[in-house]
């Protein structure tokens, strides 16, 4: 869709269009068994789909896309599962890099990169310095991420800026300041496919007050054209945040 015919939704006046949209791209392995085939192969038709999306997002007034790819939960899946899915995440930076600088992509990571092997980290810094001018979109991307875990790294940063005497009494805003996330405005909407309607630890503090979609649709079948028809249906809420 070009921008010139993006839907203008509007509440009195106000542009409702999300300019953040965070996603929970779930039912790969679903999508996969459905056929018989191994779950990889889910993961690999969920890259692809993350492509398109990504693409999308711009022409769909959408200025920010946050998208979980690897929680700290899914270590627990097998060896094989999770070799190659830290397969397909390498291999996405190296294909798209070039593409992603080209379009105005600003790529950047959120969860703890320790546990990722050298070569990913390596990577993904990489990345993030050659697009850190960019700003059509800001990609980011969720990998070895949890909400508890960012929490849990963010409250022992602000101990030791308090040990330090460079805060005082700690506010929401030097709390937020130590998240992940540091700069990166909240989610509008969070939207998450495979029609599972939990959060599984994802960006707690962010989507605070972020509006949520859940749909049935599984992640590998996830369109542009869906996306476009929830963006449509969040101009239609009212968001009150508290107030009357
Ligand atoms: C989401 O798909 C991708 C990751 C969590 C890495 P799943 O792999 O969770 O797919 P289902 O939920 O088993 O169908
Ligand atoms: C959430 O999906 C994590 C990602 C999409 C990366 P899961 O499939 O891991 O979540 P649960 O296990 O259903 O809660
Ligand atoms: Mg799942």
């Amino acid at each position: 869709m070009a921008a010139e015919t993006a839907p203008l939704l509007t509440s009195g006046g106000v542009d409702q269009r999300p300019r953040h949209v965070a996603i929970i791209m779930d039912g790969n392995g679903r999508w996969a068994a459905n056929r018989g085939w191994p779950r990889l192969v889910g993961h690999r038709r969920g890259a692809e789909r993350v492509k398109q999306i990504v693409r999308a997002c711009p022409d769909l007034g959408v200025n920010w896309l946050t998208i979980y790819a690897f929680s700290t939960e899914n270590w627990k899946r097998t060896t094989e599962e999770v070799l190659g899915l830290m397969k397909i995440f390498r291999r996405y930076i190296q294909h798209e890099a070039e593409g992603m600088a080209a379009e105005g992509v600003r790529l950047r990571f959120i969860g703890g990169r320790d546990r990722l092997d050298d070569k990913l980290q390596g990577l993904m810094s990489s990345i993030e310095a050659r697009t850190a001018c960019n700003a059509r979109l800001n990609l980011t991307v969720a990998i070895n991420y949890g909400g508890r875990d960012e929490l849990t790294r963010a409250a022992t940063r602000l101990a030791q800026q308090i040990a330090r005497g460079e805060v005082e009494r700690p506010t929401e805003a030097d709390l937020a300041a130590c998240l992940d996330t540091a700069g990166h405005p909240d989610p509008d909407l969070v939207i998450r496919t495979s029609g599972e309607t939990r959060t599984s630890n994802f960006l707690p503090w962010q989507a605070a007050y972020a509006e949520y979609e859940f749909t049935p649709t599984l992640w590998p079948d996830f369109t542009p054209d869906h996306l476009a028809q929830i963006l449509d249906r969040f101009g239609l809420r009212e968001r009150r945040f508290g107030g009357a």
